[in-house]
C-alpha cells in the first residue's frame, strides 16, 4: 500500500479535487446518501418513512443521539427544548439593535455566535469540557435558533417580540413566535404545523454539504458548537446552497412578472445566461428524494391552506416538465432539488422569502449539532487542513534585492 504521508513529504504529491467532488473528508455514522439512486437515510432510516411517521423533534433526536426517542426520552427532550426557548434579555437587545433591513441570515449567524458568550461552560473551546454539557448545548442551539429566527422577523417588521409558550410544540411555538399579535394569538392548524414539521425534518441532515463541512472544518480546530454552527449558517446563506430556496421564489416571480411561462427562461438557462435555481445537485444525479416528498405533499398542503390557484406553482411545474424532457438537463442529470418546491410551501404559509434560508438553518441545526459532536468526541480527529496547487508567480526578487 502507498504511504500517502511519505509520498507527500518526499515528492510533494497531493491530490487535486476541485470542489471536493470526490473527496471523503471524514467518516460519519449519521447520514447515508446514494445520489445515483436518489436514496437518503438518517441513521439508517429511509427519509420517506421518517417523513410519514415522525415530527421534527423526533428526527432531530434521532440525528443527534442516533436512535428514535422512546416516549420518556421524547418527553425529556421536548421539556428541555421548551425550557431553553426564551432568550436572555441581552440577546434580545442584540437582535433588536440590527437595522430593520438586515438580512435575517446575517442576524442569525451573528446571534448564534453571540449566544455562546452567554454560556461559557458549554462554549469553552475545549471539546472535552464542552461535551460534559452536550445535552444542554444541543437543547440551547436547537431551541434558541427558532426563537432567534422569529425575533429577527419581528424586528424586521418593527413588531414587538412574542414570547414562547410552554404549552406549544416546536413548530407551533415557532409559528406563534412569528405571527401572534396582541389579542390575536396565532393558532397553527394541524395542517400548517405538519407542513412546517415536514419542511424542517427534510432539512435535518445531509452529510458533507457546504455548510456542514464548514461546521466540521471549524470544529476540527477545537471551536465550540455555537461558533461552528454560526459558520455553517454563513455557508448556508450562499445562493448555490441554502440561499437557493429564496432564489427560486425570486426567479419564479421574475418569470411571472415578465409574462413568460418559463420557456424563455429555460432557453436562457441552457445558454448560460441564467441558472435554473432549485435544479441540480452535486450528489443527486436523480430526483432529490426530499423534493419528491415535498412535491407529493404539495397539493394536500395547499388545499388545506385554501390555495387552489398559484401562478408561481404553475410556472414551477412548467419548468420542471420542460427541463425533464430537455437534452441539456437530461444529459447533465439535472433534477429538481429540495429547494425547488420548498419555497412555494413557505410562500403558502406566508413566511417571507428572506426567511426561507433561515427556515432551512432551523431544520439543519440537528445535523450541525450531530456532526460537531462527531468531531468533538473523536479523540483521533485531526484539524482539517487541505492543500492547494500553487499557480502564482515563480520566485522573483523585490526590486533592489538579488542581483
Ligand atoms: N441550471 C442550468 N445549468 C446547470 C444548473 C442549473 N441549475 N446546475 C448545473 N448546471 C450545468 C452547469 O452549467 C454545468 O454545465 P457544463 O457541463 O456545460 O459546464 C453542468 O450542469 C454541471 O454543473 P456544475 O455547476 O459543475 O455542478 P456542481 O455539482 O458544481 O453544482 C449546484 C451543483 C451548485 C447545486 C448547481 O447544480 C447549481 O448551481 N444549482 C442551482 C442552485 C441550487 O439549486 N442550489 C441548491 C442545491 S441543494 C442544497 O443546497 C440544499
Amino acid at each position: 500500500a502507498v504511504d500517502v504521508r511519505k509520498l507527500r513529504s518526499t515528492t510533494g504529491y497531493i491530490t487535486y479535487d476541485e470542489g471536493f467532488g470526490n473527496t471523503g473528508s471524514c467518516q460519519s455514522e449519521i447520514t447515508y446518501i446514494d445520489g445515483e439512486a436518489g436514496i437518503l437515510r438518517y441513521r439508517g432510516y429511509p427519509i420517506e418513512q421518517l417523513s410519514e411517521n415522525c415530527r421534527f423533534i423526533d428526527v432531530a433526536y434521532l440525528v443527534i443521539y442516533g436512535e428514535l426517542p422512546s416516549t420518556a426520552e421524547r418527553a425529556r427532550f421536548s421539556a428541555a427544548l421548551t425550557e431553553q426557548a426564551p432568550l436572555r434579555a441581552g440577546m434580545e437587545r442584540f437582535i433588536q439593535n440590527f437595522p430593520r433591513d438586515a438580512h435575517p441570515m446575517a442576524v442569525l449567524s451573528s446571534s448564534l455566535n453571540a449566544l455562546g458568550a452567554y454560556y461559557p461552560h458549554i462554549a469553552s473551546n475545549n471539546h472535552q469540557r464542552d461535551l460534559e454539557h452536550f445535552d444542554e448545548a444541543a437543547a440551547i442551539a436547537l431551541s434558541k435558533v427558532r426563537t432567534i429566527a422569529a425575533h429577527t422577523y419581528r424586528v424586521s417588521g418593527g413588531l414587538p417580540l412574542n414570547y414562547p409558550k410552554k404549552s406549544l410544540g416546536y413548530a407551533e411555538n415557532f409559528l406563534h413566535l412569528m405571527f401572534s399579535v396582541p389579542y390575536d394569538e396565532y393558532n397553527a392548524t394541524p395542517e400548517v404545523a405538519r407542513a412546517i414539521n415536514l419542511f424542517l425534518l427534510l432539512h435535518a441532515e445531509h452529510e458533507q454539504n457546504c455548510s456542514t463541512s464548514t461546521v466540521r472544518m471549524v470544529a476540527s480546530a477545537g471551536a465550540n458548537l455555537f461558533a461552528s454552527a454560526a459558520a455553517g449558517v454563513n455557508a448556508l446563506w450562499g445562493p448555490l446552497h441554502g440561499g437557493a430556496n429564496q432564489a427560486v421564489i425570486q426567479m419564479l416571480t421574475a418569470i411571472h412578472e415578465a409574462g413568460d411561462d418559463g420557456s424563455k427562461f429555460l432557453e436562457d438557462a441552457k445558454n448560460g445566461k441564467a441558472r435554473l435555481m432549485g435544479f441540480g445537485h452535486r450528489v443527486y444525479k436523480n430526483y432529490d428524494p426530499r423534493a419528491k416528498i415535498i412535491k407529493g405533499s404539495f397539493d394536500a398542503a395547499l388545499a388545506s391552506l385554501g390555495i387552489t390557484n398559484d401562478p408561481l406553482l404553475d410556472i414551477a411545474r412548467n419548468l420542471e416538465q420542460a427541463a425533464l424532457s430537455d437534452d441539456y438537463f437530461i444529459s447533465r442529470k439535472l433534477y429538481p432539488n429540495v429547494d425547488f418546491y420548498s419555497g412555494l410551501i413557505m410562500n403558502a404559509l406566508k413566511i417571507p422569502a428572506e426567511m426561507f434560508t433561515v427556515m432551512f438553518a432551523i431544520g439543519r441545526m440537528p445535523g450541525w449539532i450531530a456532526q460537531w459532536h462527531e468531531v468533538a468526541s473523536n479523540p483521533k480527529a485531526k484539524i482539517n487542513r487541505p492543500r492547494q496547487i500553487y499557480v502564482g508567480p515563480a520566485k522573483r526578487d523585490v526590486p533592489g534585492f538579488g542581483e
